[in-house]
């Protein structure tokens, strides 16, 4: 089965995506941390094109023991593609196709073998229209950058105004622009505690327990 989470920057895709994964015993996949990866070896080769390295890049996920951590090129990036500065330049390269192209590829070949709980822009749209669930998740613009504030320990005015700035560019890009697919459940997350969130979602993917997936 594949539960596909979407949304904007800060709708709670991360914290839910991981909660729901845990309760359920499916594998937890951030596509976010893809781009950001391109964007941090974008940063790091300014003069080369974000498809070009988007295609040369090693991205591997942390299973087990190292659940959660992300590994660029051998080299542990976790920590470092959580800057500001790397959120900038990943909503930057994810408007570019050839960088889309070569993610939704990698994307594709990891969740077509067992359960995922997958989480991104286009996830329900782009990457697997045949999810079993798809969620898009939101909350007010104001909740979405206190809670990133709070978790950078960032001010919330200056949070606001790059949330802002990327949802833009998430939702105005020529490809695959961020939207709800026509067959996702809505969820507002304002108001609402994680538990609740992830119990709803639960509660959608109980009501598919036939999968058609291997
Ligand atoms: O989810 P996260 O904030 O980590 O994603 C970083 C950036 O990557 C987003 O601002 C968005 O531009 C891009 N992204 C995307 N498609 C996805 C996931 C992330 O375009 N499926």
């Amino acid at each position: 089965m594949l539960i596909a989470i979407d949304g904007p920057a800060g709708a709670g895709k991360s914290t839910v995506a991981r909660a729901v994964a845990r309760a359920l015993g499916f594998a937890h996949l951030d596509s976010g941390a893809m781009y950001r990866c391109v964007a941090l070896l974008s940063l790091d080769s300014p003069g080369t094109a974000p498809g070009t390295l988007a295609q040369a890049a090693s991205i591997e996920f942390g299973f087990g023991g190292d659940k959660g951590r992300v590994v660029l090129d051998g080299r542990d990036v976790t920590a470092e593609i959580r800057a500001p500065e790397v959120s900038e330049a990943a909503s930057r390269v994810a408007a570019d196709p050839r960088v889309r192209e070569a993610m939704v590829a990698r994307q594709r070949e990891l969740v077509a073998v067992g359960d995922w709980v997958a989480e991104g822009r286009d996830v329900g749209t782009v990457v697997a229209p045949d999810a079993e669930v798809k969620v898009f998740l939101t909350a007010s613009p104001q909740e979405r950058a206190r809670r990133r504030a709070g978790e950078l320990g960032a001010d919330p005015d200056t949070v606001l105004a790059e949330q802002t700035l990327r949802d833009e560019r998430d939702i105005g890009r020529e490809h695959s622009p961020l939207a709800p697919a026509s067959d996702a459940v809505m969820l507002d997350t304002t108001g609402l505690t994680v538990d609740e969130v992830v119990g709803h979602i639960a509660a959608l993917a109980a009501g598919h327990h036939t999968s058609s997936r291997a």
